[in-house]
């Protein structure tokens, strides 16, 4: 930092020992530095102004005079830095509607400092690093600290969590960005002291992040990705930084960055299908829940929109707006989702305020059911007063009904059925179906009911699978026939789409099979899966096949007639490819199974072998599909029927995705992470006796997702 560059150092009344401490390095580190107290200083003798507090933050210390003073100089393209607990000021300031909602002084029991998202390694504050945690603080001190830890600010950006020896605190934010008006302000809530010694490493990197971003403040070049993407062009700028990730899914809906699991509010409407789905802004994690958006003309090209639904600071829905679902209420979308506040979660409503669903009018009776029904009593747990959440609804004639999902007290999971004549005011009947918490878990997550004619489906994600029941459902009562899982593998809380031409396509959320740091490095986690048709097959039972549209991501095509492999032959096919569609319709003769190896190094070293058994199962092998030690490397299996006919296979691989559909019936989904550039290989095998594959196709697919 130059020496030009003059740093007003801001205090209430009088200056702390910190505060002191603080002004007094600045002052040695910088030459232009000064103390001001809040009454006297202007502003416009300085390039930046620097807040540095530990004691708390009240009405005293920020009059309101000086606030309205010190708001306008921001606005007016002034710049601020916010330390410690002087990061409450955001709110006073007008910075930002929500404040941080932890502060206090904490025991530093070890090495503590910033967890840098990976989106912003190359901030100017955080570049002089090659890595993504940096401690800033030695162990062994009681310190002051403000964060944001189950709010998120409205209107800034967070740019790091908090590290703790080893360990990533994902969700303990400390580093905010902000834009107001022409200005900039920068927050760094923890941990940044120094009156209390500390050893030579921290207190460099301390002193290094506080030249940097007084610095960065008062050169006056904004950072081009600090602020909330508001438009496809900003939310296109994250995509395009992740786009050398090569476990990144192209063609799979993902989110521009950051956090995504279920999807939620999926509706074709006005000949658009959209997709919303659960989203942290935050980063890579699951907290401070909003609802991402994307749209398609076509189900195979889809475009980001910003953020639909955010929480709302003094709403049922503070703390996060969970999943739900959307319909057309005469004409006007409308959206049920759950409110998250303290150990609350409430049904809350929304009506879309334009014809894009871009935005969203909460209604201000929300939460519109208030009480938790009684009989059965609502399963209370440690996190929640009521395990009571997620949306299915739908019309019969004049009235809507609505399922919620929930647990039992002393049972297993349930789907509570409403009765409502305008989707505001809803009257309780009762579970529809209810399962036995050995065999179908404690709570049931996002239930759907989905009505094929004669026959009805419910599905329910149960913490570990999505169990669909098939049977008839009348009067408020399911009786299930059938149970079966949905997908053997990576893939949760399923939601679906009546599209205007009468189909039902199903979207699941996909979750990472890799430990959160690895998410975290990454800077995003989780994808849809590839939309499926449901319907049901003559003899009764569920198919499921991609939604046809799909043929229309398709490019250069690599075919096969039969290949007739013997016993322990292998054949690799010339394809190099991480994102491919692959067909083929596999007969054992007498093999005892067929492998087909997709993300194969030339040596196998690295390899994911899809394998199909004359026990008539197929598995997904993980146990060599990454050398990386973070990845998960289970096999994932199920059956396939009947095990005697040739079976139809076709699977999507897209960058650390893979999508299995056999006989159009039975799916599998699931992740792997090869860590190797040449692991884009397809080969085939055939163990114990001769195989057929016969009519092999593999298309390479494009991006969903124009630039
Ligand atoms: C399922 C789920 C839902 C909840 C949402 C929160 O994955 O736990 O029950 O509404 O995710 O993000």
């Amino acid at each position: 930092m130059t020496q030009s560059r003059r740093v007003g150092c801001l205090y209430a009344d009088s200056c702390t020992d910190e505060q002191r401490s603080a002004y007094d390095w600045c002052s040695t580190a910088l030459d232009g530095a000064d103390r001001r107290p809040l009454s006297e200083v202007d502003p416009s003798e300085y390039d930046v102004l620097w807040w540095h507090r530990d004691e708390g933050f009240d009405e005293r210390a920020l009059p309101e005079e000086r606030a309205a003073a010190l708001a306008a100089y921001v606005r007016e393209g002034g710049t601020l830095l916010l330390t410690l607990r002087a990061l409450s000021a955001v709110e006073p300031l007008g910075i930002d509607a929500v404040g941080p909602d932890a502060t206090g002084w904490e025991e530093i029991a070890e090495p503590t400092g910033h967890l840098w998202k990976s989106l912003y390694a190359d901030h100017p504050i955080q570049d002089d690093y090659d890595t993504l945690r940096v401690h800033t603080r030695g162990a062994g001190v009681t310190a002051p600290y403000a964060r944001y830890e189950s709010v998120l600010p409205e209107s800034g950006d967070v740019l790091a969590s908090t590290v703790r020896g080893e360990r990533d605190a994902v969700s303990q934010l400390s580093i905010v960005s902000w834009e107001p008006g022409d200005g900039r302000v920068l927050g760094i809530g923890s941990p940044v002291t120094f009156a209390q010694p500390t050893h030579d490493v921290c207190r460099m990197n301390r002193e290094t992040l506080i030249e940097n971003s007084l610095a960065y403040l008062a050169d006056g070049e904004r950072y081009p990705l600090t602020g909330r993407p508001a438009d496809a062009a900003a939310l296109g700028r994250w995509r395009e930084r992740l786009d050398d990730d090569p476990n990144r899914p192209a063609y799979h809906v993902t989110p521009p960055a950051n956090w995504l699991n279920d999807p939620n509010g999926l509706i074709h409407w006005n000949g658009r299908y959209h997709l919303f789905y659960q989203y942290n802004p935050a980063g890579p994690f699951h907290g401070t829940i909003h609802w991402g958006h994307a749209v398609s003309d076509d189900l195979v090209n889809w475009e980001d929109r910003p953020v639909a639904l955010s929480p709302s600071p003094d709403g049922p829905d503070r703390d996060g707006c969970w999943s739900g679902c959307a319909v057309d209420d005469d004409g006007v979308a409308t959206v049920l989702y759950t409110g998250g506040r303290d150990k609350r979660q409430l049904p809350c409503i929304a009506t879309a305020a334009d014809d894009g669903l871009t935005s969203w009018e909460k209604d201000p009776e929300n939460p519109i059911i208030e009480e938790l029904p009684t009989d059965p009593e609502v399963l209370r747990t440690e996190d929640w007063e009521g395990e009571f959440r997620d949306h299915c609804v739908w019309r019969e004639g004049e009235t809507w009904y609505q399922l919620i999902g929930a647990g039992m007290e002393g049972g297993g999971g349930a789907a509570l059925l409403y009765e409502s004549a305008d989707l505001r005011d809803w009257e309780y009947r009762g579970p529809i179906l209810a399962g036995d918490r050995d065999t179908a878990g404690t709570v049931w997550e996002c239930p759907e009911l989905l009505d094929f004619g004669d026959r009805q489906l419910l599905h329910v994600s149960n913490y570990e699978d999505v169990v669909y029941f098939l049977g008839t459902y009348e009067d408020g009562e399911f009786d299930a026939e059938r149970r079966d899982k949905l997908d053997h593998g990576d893939f949760y809380a399923p939601q679906s789409m009546w599209t205007d031409d009468g189909r039902v396509l199903t979207w699941g959320w996909i979750p990472e099979a890799r430990d959160r740091e690895a998410q975290w490095d990454a800077g995003w986690s989780g994808a849809l899966s590839l939309p499926r048709e449901l319907s049901l097959a003559d003899d009764g039972g569920l198919c499921q096949r991609p939604a046809p549209e799909l043929t229309e991501l398709r490019g250069d095509e690599t075919s096969r007639d039969a290949v007739r492999l013997g016993s322990g032959d292998t054949e690799r096919l010339p394809v190099e490819s991480r994102t491919f569609e692959l067909r083929a319709t596999v007969r054992l003769e007498d093999a005892e199974a067929v492998e087909l190896r997709v993300l194969e190094s030339p040596d196998g070293a690295e390899r994911t072998p899809i394998r199909y058994t004359s026990e008539s199962e197929i598995a997904v092998d993980r146990s060599r599909s990454s050398e990386n030690p973070q990845a998960t490397v289970d096999t994932q299996s199920m059956r396939v029927t009947p095990y005697d006919a040739p079976l139809s296979l076709r699977v999507f691989v897209d960058g650390s995705v893979v999508e299995v559909f056999a006989n159009e019936r039975h799916c599998l989904t699931s992740r792997v992470y090869p860590t190797r550039d040449d692991a884009t290989g397809v080969s085939l095998a055939a163990e114990g006796g001769r195989a057929t594959v016969a009519s092999l196709d593999v298309w390479e697919l494009r991006s969903a997702w124009e630039r």
